[in-house]
């Protein structure tokens, strides 16, 4: 039976069903405890279910199981401390284990991008369910979370179908996430929607247990969350189409920066001016050095990719526009960088031999550790391609950096990254670099230039400190 469409918080319409264990609220287990199923993991212990966090990293699951958050993520070591010594979390590399504690099964492992082309990668979530599903005793609803191509969860329903007992009754439904990193904690504890894909009451009603908490959160905070419930394919797709408008957006603006550079404009007055609609909105319209991650670029990418195989490729074309405004904007760094120091580009591009660059940022984005996709780590990996002897600096990201670029070289410090620099590229904008102060970076350095690949400086106040300043999209100031 189809629930409808909901209008306003629909929450109450669906009847709760009793768990299949028993327990008065519905057990949660999550498969993959990276970004995704660590911090949903944690934060639903906080909510107040019993949860059991899985990997099959074993490494990760002790660090996690010892108190310790595997990756940067502001708040969650609290939690994860809290719900730990609460005794309602606990983690384990057993399928065993897990089929045998949880009502839910969340699946939370990666897709990453295809080592042969652009299309998404399942091998996990086939091995998780598969392996999960062989070893359940008892009716249980598997919810997939990680980000997939449209038609995913119809086939791990017929995994789930040939791997138990059609006695048990397992039901697959599918719950797309939107947590930011650097604002993971608050997105799963206040997420700004809840999406369903699901086919019965049954799991409509196990779901509605399952994120009851979430719901009452809200209700104690006088806010509502939103809720659509909808077919499996829906649900696929809601995910990969904000990824893709959000991606859209950002190349927009970065696009305008393109223009700007031509015609001398300012792209942030731009983006300011156009923003006040509040048809567009000023957020994501940050230009700069362009998006990265473990999300955005490769979804984008398996989009397309699954669009193609579904005979709609000319619907996304343009999303192979988005992806190269995206990464030419990293170029635009190298060819300011020989620009602001004299060098002229020969038939492999400009030769930055003999020059010291510092560069600022390695992670995709301030307040995370994360450097998957990097923009800034691959700008760094170009200049020092390009003859520059670079040093990097990142407050997080460094042992993340080195494991993916172990040939370039990192400082502790941003001082010790500037210290004799001719030119100092401010590539992620973590707060440690927006608030430093010209003056006092202008005495370590062998000469006062900088690119602000995130428009995330006073260009003024570092003019007026002597430094040559260039943004992105933006004219260079007047001192
Ligand atoms: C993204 C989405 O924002 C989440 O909603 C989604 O759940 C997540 O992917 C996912 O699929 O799991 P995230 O990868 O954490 O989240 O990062 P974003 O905050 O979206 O930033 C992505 C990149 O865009 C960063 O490199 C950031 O620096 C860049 N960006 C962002 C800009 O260049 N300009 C902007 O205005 C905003």
């Amino acid at each position: 039976m189809t629930i409808p469409y909901p209008t306003k918080q629909t929450a109450t319409a669906f009847t709760e069903v009793e768990p299949p264990s028993g327990a008065p609220r519905p057990r949660l287990s999550f498969l993959g405890t990276g970004y995704l199923g660590a911090t949903y993991a944690i934060c639903f212990a906080e909510l107040g279910y019993e949860v059991l966090g899985f990997d099959v990293d074993e490494a990760k699951i002790a660090k996690l199981a010892g108190g310790q958050v595997p990756f940067h993520e502001p708040g969650l070591d609290e939690l994860l401390r809290r719900n730990l010594a609460g005794g309602r979390l606990r983690f384990t590399t057993s399928y065993a284990e897990v089929a045998d504690f949880a009502d839910v099964h969340f699946i939370c492992v990666g897709t990453p991008q295809r080592a042969d082309g652009m299309g998404a990668d399942l091998a996990y979530v086939e091995t998780s369910v598969t392996r999960l599903a062989r070893h359940l005793t008892r009716r249980a609803l598997i919810v997939g979370k990680s980000t997939v191509p449209v038609g995913t969860a119809d086939w791990v329903e017929q995994l789930v179908a040939k791997h138990t007992d059609p006695a048990l009754r397992v039901e697959v439904a599918w719950s797309p996430e939107f947590l930011q990193e650097g604002f993971a904690v608050e997105d799963v504890l206040r997420p700004n929607r809840i999406v369903v894909g699901a086919k019965t009451d049954w799991a409509n009603g196990l779901l509605y247990a399952a994120h009851k908490g979430v719901f009452d959160l809200a209700a104690t905070e006088d806010r509502e969350v939103p809720l659509v419930v909808t077919d499996f394919a829906t649900a696929e797709l809601v995910k990969v189409a904000a990824n893709a408008f959000l991606a859209t957006k950002i190349s927009f603006i970065n696009a305008m920066a393109e223009v700007c550079e031509v015609a001398g404009g300012d792209v942030t007055q731009l983006a300011r001016a156009i923003g006040y609609d509040p048809r567009i909105g000023n957020r994501f319209l940050q230009a700069g050095v362009g998006f990265g991650g473990g999300c955005l670029p490769k979804d984008i990418r398996a989009f397309q990719a699954r669009a193609q195989e579904l005979g709609a490729g000319e619907a996304l074309r343009f999303l192979h526009e988005v992806d190269l405004v995206n990464l030419r904007r990293r170029g635009r760094v190298l060819q300011l960088a020989a620009e602001l120091l004299g060098r002229r580009a020969g038939p492999a591009g400009p030769d930055l031999s003999g020059t010291r660059i510092a560069v600022l940022g390695a992670a995709f984005k301030p307040n995370s550790d994360d450097v998957r996709d990097s923009p800034s780590l691959a700008i760094a990996a170009t200049l020092t391609k390009a003859g520059a002897d670079v040093r990097i600096y990142d407050p997080q990201g460094i042992e993340n950096a080195r494991t993916a670029q172990p040939t370039l070289t990192y400082a502790g410090t941003m001082a010790e990254a500037v210290t004799d620099a001719e030119l100092v590229c401010v590539l992620t904008e973590w707060a440690e670099f927006r608030n430093a102060d010209p003056q006092a970076l202008g005495e370590l350095v062998a000469q006062r230039l900088v690119i602000d690949g995130r428009n995330c400086l006073d260009s003024a106040l570092w003019a007026r400190a002597g430094w040559q300043y260039r943004g992105m999209g933006r004219p260079h100031p007047q001192v």
